[in-house]
């Protein structure tokens, strides 16, 4: 069993997508062992995307997901991470295959509508960085 963060990002939400993402991820099998609606802090979603810190576009990002509610959930399942990321679709939304959620409903690598935990160490840190408090299940 895994358990893998996924975020909503504030395009998500504004849109309503949020039942249909959700939807997908429960109808795949997978549990929702955690999920809220928050305004991020900035330092949150900057710890969040510390890796990409020297890349051009984290200034851009960082705004982005402080510019709106974001839903913060995690999910459970055998080979979890490795299964939303499939179903997610390419961060690229134009190279994302139609029937995922990106290929479906984005067109922008600037909203690309969620963000998915890329491997366990990252599924670890980013959990316990968005479940400070733990999860309920
Ligand atoms: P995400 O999976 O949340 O991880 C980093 C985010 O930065 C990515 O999705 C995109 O929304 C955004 N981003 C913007 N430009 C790029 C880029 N050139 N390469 C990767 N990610 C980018």
């Amino acid at each position: 069993m895994e358990t893998t963060l996924i975020l909503i990002k504030p395009g998500g939400v504004q849109r309503n997508l949020i039942g249909e993402i959700t939807t997908r991820i429960e109808r795949r099998n997978l549990k929702v062992v955690g999920l809220k609606l928050v305004n991020a802090p900035r330092e949150t979603v900057e710890a969040h995307y510390a890796e990409h810190k020297e890349r051009p576009f984290f200034g851009s990002v960082c705004d982005y997901l402080t510019s709106g509610p974001v839903v913060a959930l995690a999910v459970r399942g055998e080979n979890a991470i490795k299964a939303i990321r499939a179903m997610m679709g390419a961060t690229n939304p134009l190279d994302a295959t139609p029937g995922t959620v990106r290929g479906d409903f984005a067109l922008s690598i600037d909203d690309n509508l969620t963000h998915s935990s890329s491997d366990p160490e990252a599924a670890a840190n980013e959990l316990a960085l968005w479940f400070p408090e733990g999860l309920v299940a």
